[in-house]
């Protein structure tokens, strides 16, 4: 039987982590502070910082919504960043992706100091995590390997494919795994023999949001396959053939218009891997927690108050 990979069960323990630490900087000095800047009305995006701020609440870290509107320019989203850059209260700047399409996006992530960056993007912070330095990582890799070591899937030595190369998931999770010394192979859309390149994978990583584009010909029996994809299928024929004619599948289709998927076939995941994480409920829980976990860090740097044993 493959073993699940629970991801709502690994966020709230790392929540119920992170609860001593933010009590302890409220006794000591302040709440941990998130500024998260929303610009336009893209509604996955709107969800997604949503979840966000609860999350924040629910822990008792100070948060901010910045809500301009779609048609704000480079030059006044950088005049809010440097804004947020010189707040006290304020430890850590996200700004959700992607911006509006006439924002300049690398002008205004560059612009976050990178002692705030929460999300690891900035050019100093992938250098650092690159030379293995102390630093905020990119959330969704840094969830990945939280909940290999949880489940103690052995990463040293391991054959791991990452398959997708964005500067967000594949690059920055390539190198975490190097870090955990798994040889690693990045692969990308003019990848020759992609599924025979997967085949070789210990620990497969799917980043590349194409719905369930991963089948069984990609996976080697018993790897342990990680789907960060999170697509939403709206045609029955689809939904058929990814879930082999599943009822339950066609009847939730039916009642909500369309059927989350992850960039792996869930059946053939299911029937091969030894480990895997569903969709939703396995990556997707962690990135807010590695979010969380980041303010916290900053906030503790920022205050000169480390983390109590
Ligand atoms: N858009 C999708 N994922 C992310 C993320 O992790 N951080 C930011 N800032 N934007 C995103």
């Amino acid at each position: 039987m493959a073993k699940l990979l629970d991801g709502v069960a690994v966020r709230e323990q790392i929540k119920a982590e992170l609860r001593s630490r933010i009590d302890r900087l409220r006794a000591l000095r302040r709440a941990p502070g998130l500024a998260v800047v929303l610009a336009g009305e893209d509604p996955a995006s709107a969800i997604y910082v949503r979840n966000k701020v609860k999350t924040c609440e629910e822990l008792g870290i100070y948060s901010e919504k910045i809500t301009p509107p779609e048609t704000i320019t480079t030059g006044a989203l950088l005049e809010i960043v440097e804004g947020l850059n010189r707040r006290e209260e304020i430890d850590g700047i996200l700004v959700q992706m992607p911006l509006p399409r006439h924002v300049d996006s690398k002008r205004v992530l560059d612009a976050i100091l990178p002692a705030k960056d929460v999300d690891g993007f900035h050019p100093v912070n992938v250098g650092n995590l690159s030379i293995g330095n102390p630093g905020p990582r990119a959330c969704t890799p840094a969830g990945v390997i939280e909940l290999l070591k949880r489940y103690e899937v052995p990463m040293a030595g391991q054959e791991a494919v990452v398959v997708g190369r964005s500067d967000i998931v594949g690059k920055p999770m390539a190198m975490m795994l190097l870090h955990q010394n798994a040889t690693v192979t990045i692969c990308h859309s003019k990848t020759r023999d992609l599924p025979g390149v997967c085949r070789r994978a210990d620990i497969l990583v799917a980043a590349i949001g194409r719905a369930a584009m991963i089948d069984e010909s990609y996976i080697k029996p018993g790897a342990a396959v990680i789907d960060v994809g999170m697509n939403r299928v709206t045609d029955a024929g689809e939904v058929t053939r990814i879930w082999r004619g599943e009822a339950r599948k066609l009847a939730q289709l039916e009642e909500k218009g369309s059927v989350l998927v992850g960039d792996v076939n869930p059946i053939a995941m299911a029937e091969l891997a030894s480990a895997y994480t569903p969709v939703p409920g396995g990556v997707g829980p962690l990135t807010i927690a590695m979010l969380m976990v980041n303010t916290v860090t900053l906030a503790e740097q920022h205050l000169g108050i480390t983390a109590s044993a």
